[in-house]
């Protein structure tokens, strides 16, 4: 983890109070902390940092799946490198999705923060717009992924072509990403580590049905976005499913008449940018909308072909 990480962190077991973290270190090399802690001094809780890998997952907010889940299995991994790459390896069945995305964000001053970032395409493109990036997830496989890639400079990795047949897989970046101002920790959508109103823009692509209480990611995002001058990217297919959330906390197709939640996801999402329901708070103006054509391959004969439902929200400088 960078230095200029380890200096954004509060603790998120304290929330909503915010304290810094200590850091403590064990090991460093080339202004990289490898091994280490990151000390609370007021519930005396101390975060790992081993491996380069920052670990800041609260203990007290609801359990998000264990080290084991899909995301952090090697099918994900190679999965989610060719769906966050593959349009630079000349694939052509890569979507452009991506490029997509990060047009929408425009040069602003001040970091960003790429919530559930994977293994960082998004993360790399914001690069260029913001002073500086941190992507945050809760898979370790991803995260390390990532910042293998920020050490390295270039894309080397294991596509699945079936079981454990593999193809190896390299490309030179030479895109004007900034690596120097890039960096991944292992963190919780539900209970960010940083500091209230610390970023100028927010990305959360593809997670709101992925965790357990989206109405609190929702909220974190707004604790951690500055109030003027600022921009949040909100992506989602609203492919809701049980195993993630409780039918009773969807913000879309809960089916239910008398929840305020029961249409079009994006309809609620679109009406909480606009200051409904107490989320967003200065509201946000749309600066664009629209619908991102997404894919992800798990095997050279397993797709899954997704519709991505974005709005980009404006807050201006006065
Ligand atoms: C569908 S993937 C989307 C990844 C990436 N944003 C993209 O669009 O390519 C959902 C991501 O959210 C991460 N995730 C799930 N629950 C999370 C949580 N509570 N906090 C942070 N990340 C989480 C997963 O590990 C996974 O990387």
């Amino acid at each position: 983890m960078k230095h200029w990480v380890a200096e954004k962190l509060i603790c998120p077991d304290c929330l909503p109070e915010e304290h810094s973290l200590k850091t403590q270190i064990s090991r460093e090399a080339k202004g990289d902390i490898i091994d280490g802690k990151l000390n609370c001094p007021a519930c005396g809780r101390a975060y790992v940092v081993q491996d380069g890998i920052a670990n800041l997952r609260p203990e007290k907010t609801l359990r998000v799946k264990g080290v084991n889940n899909g995301y952090n299995a090697p099918v994900m991994l190679s999965a989610y490198m060719w769906s966050h790459f593959g349009d630079l390896l000349a694939d052509a069945r890569a979507t452009d999705a991506y490029r997509i995305w990060s047009q929408s964000f425009v040069p602003t001053s001040g970091d960003a923060l790429d919530v559930g970032c994977a293994v960082g395409r998004l993360s790399f493109e914001l690069s260029k717009t913001h002073d500086r990036v941190i992507g945050i997830d809760t898979s370790f496989a991803f995260i390390a992924r990532a910042r293998q890639i920020v050490r390295e400079k270039n894309l080397d990795f294991e596509l699945v072509v079936e079981g454990n047949l593999t193809e190896r897989k390299h490309v030179a970046f030479d895109n004007g990403w900034h690596f120097e101002n890039i960096d991944f920790i292992v963190a919780d959508a539900l209970a960010l580590p940083f500091a209230g109103r610390d970023f100028s823009g927010v990305a959360a692509i593809n997670v709101l049905e992925k965790v357990p209480d989206p109405l609190k990611h929702l909220e974190e995002i707004n604790r951690v976005l500055r109030p003027k001058d600022a921009m949040f990217l909100f992506s989602d297919p609203f492919s809701w499913d049980p195993a993630f959330s409780a039918p009773e906390r969807w913000l879309g197709g809960s089916g239910n008449g008398s929840s305020p939640y029961s249409k079009r996801g994006i309809d609620t999402v679109r009406r909480m940018f606009a200051g409904e329901f107490g989320v967003f708070d200065p509201p946000f103006e749309i600066a664009d909308q629209g619908n991102v054509s997404w894919k992800i391959r798990k095997t050279e004969n397993l797709w899954e072909q997704i519709s991505s439902q974005f709005l980009v929200g404006c807050r201006k400088a006065d």
